[in-house]
């Protein structure tokens, strides 16, 4: 079969174009651990503020040195909306929502992750620079999406 020179050229850069993306998303998850956020931790979305694991919104320090973030994002706040984190220390995230689907993101560092009603969002992340970080939604979750931020705060680690 003939094909033509051109053709094959575009036939084997689309070949090495699918190769090269595909080879991020193996870098990604063997160099960088890269991860998707959720895992499969479902919750009553009309029961969340009476549901034990978010009645108490805020960060748990665990024996082990590391903390524990709950936090629940909602039309058009995040609760709560200031968290204070060590440097240093891994820092678990979980999340959920009670209302429609919102997103997380801690803007400049890897943190990001969506926020489905029904679902609790998790994952773990270290904070290498003390700094305030501002936290977005990156969901468009309705008219007040754009309000809907706040400030985490990464300490300097005694
Ligand atoms: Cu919440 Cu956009």
């Amino acid at each position: 079969m003939h094909i033509d020179l051109y053709e094959r050229f575009w036939m084997w850069s689309a070949g090495a174009i699918c190769a090269a993306f595909f080879g991020t998303i193996v870098y990604g998850l063997v160099s960088e651990g890269t991860r998707p956020p959720s895992h499969v931790e479902t919750i009553d979305p009309t029961a969340v503020w009476s549901d034990p694991r978010f009645a108490q919104p805020g960060v748990t320090a665990n024996p082990d040195g590391s903390v524990t973030v709950t936090a629940v994002a909602l039309m058009f706040a995040f609760q709560p909306n200031e968290i204070r984190v060590p440097a240093g220390k891994p820092v678990t995230f979980r999340l959920t929502s009670p209302d429609v689907v919102h997103g997380f993101e801690i803007v400049g560092t890897n943190a990001n992750t969506m926020v489905i009603p029904g679902y609790v969002a998790q994952f773990t992340t270290t904070f290498a620079t003390p700094g305030e970080y501002l936290m977005v939604c990156h969901e468009y979750c309705g008219l007040g999406h754009h309000a809907m931020m706040g400030k985490l705060i990464v300490e300097e680690a005694l």
